[in-house]
């Protein structure tokens, strides 16, 4: 009778034990996914060896409070609830899940744990990243291009899909494993079919070993974005090759290239974006009143913006 009972208590103690660990890899996504810092807590300090850190990547849609199944208005820079146009939106908790790019209707994107673009994730120099990216679009698979990273001895983390890696399918994860290196801004994009420009990346900072003597440490990441109303990927690379026209009035677009001819016009520029907001012009002082990204700064203190542009159409500032 002993005995049963102990035994007993073992196998709970191994269920328990096996849940808990179970548990703790599934809570680390979650945690991350609901939080500004995509990384594990005790990692990516000044003093580490490591930055781990877990992006889930899935598609949402912007202008709504998707829990709710609540569609959001723009209004004197500031959004409500379809219905309720007496009170505008202000819990803080639900204003950064909000994904609203120019707030001209509701539009897919690809977020990363939740937010567009994703998470900033913020290394030293030489520190091993390792991060864990999980596909949760039912319809799309995917890979993360780390741009900037010299990627020395570990080309098979660079990201680019079926030249370095199989895209990451429909609920599966991928761990890339690299240097963080050279130290500057950079950032992470999605670096298969046009997942970029539909919202998959965000910035990766990474900070030299010593400071510059002019650093300062108030800090601002700017990211740039182009955004279009129309098109799906497919039929953008279609009018890529084909011309895109205003039908109403009948006249087609005019196209750019580079200078080696090679075609870009796969998007009519409708709004520009800062770190997903921006607002919808209907003539050059008319807009939709959508509210803006705002960055605090206090009078007399030295501030670095990093700037990081994640356009699609032809410009000067555009990298690969
Ligand atoms: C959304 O944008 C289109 C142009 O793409 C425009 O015709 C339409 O009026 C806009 N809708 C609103 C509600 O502003
Ligand atoms: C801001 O930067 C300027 C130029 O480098 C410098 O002269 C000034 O002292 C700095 N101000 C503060 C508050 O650090």
């Amino acid at each position: 009778m002993e005995q049963t009972c102990i035994v007993f208590i073992v196998y709970i103690l191994a269920i328990t034990a096996t849940l808990t660990l179970g548990q703790s890899s599934e809570n680390i996504w979650d945690q991350v996914r609901t939080r500004e810092n995509p990384c594990r807590d005790t990692t990516c300090g000044e003093k580490q060896d490591v930055c781990e850190c877990y992006l889930t990547v899935e598609h949402r849609l912007t202008m709504m409070i998707e829990e709710e199944g609540t569609l959001v208005v723009p209004k004197g820079g500031q959004l409500y609830e379809y219905d309720k146009p007496g009170s505008p939106i202000i819990k803080s908790e639900q204003i950064p899940y909000i994904l609203t790019a120019d707030a001209n209707n509701s539009r897919l994107v690809i977020a990363v744990n939740r937010r567009f673009p994703g998470p900033q994730i913020t290394a030293y120099e030489d520190q091993t990243l390792i991060i864990h990216v999980r596909n949760l679009m039912d319809t799309d698979s995917t890979t993360v291009h780390w741009h900037g990273m010299h990627q020395q001895g570990s080309t098979y983390a660079d990201g680019v899909a079926m030249v370095s890696q199989c895209p990451i399918g429909h609920g599966q994860e991928f761990t890339y494993k690299l240097k963080a290196n050279p130290h500057g801004t950079n950032f992470y994009h999605a670096h298969i079919g046009d997942q970029r420009t539909m919202g998959l990346y965000g910035a990766l900072v990474v900070y030299p070993k010593q400071d510059f003597p002019s650093a300062t440490k108030q800090e601002h990441v700017v990211t740039l974005q182009d955004w279009n109303h129309d098109d799906d990927a497919s039929t953008l690379y279609q009018r890529m090759l084909y011309g895109i026209y205003d039908q109403a009035r009948k006249t087609p677009y005019k196209t750019t290239s580079s200078r080696d001819g090679a075609m870009y016009s796969r998007y009519r520029f409708h709004s520009g974006l800062v770190n997903d907001k921006g607002r919808y012009y209907t003539s050059s002082n008319v807009h939709n009143q959508a509210p803006l990204t705002e960055f605090d700064v206090a009078p007399n203190r030295n501030y670095t913006f990093r700037v990081i542009s994640g356009r699609a159409s032809d410009n000067n500032c555009r990298c690969f």
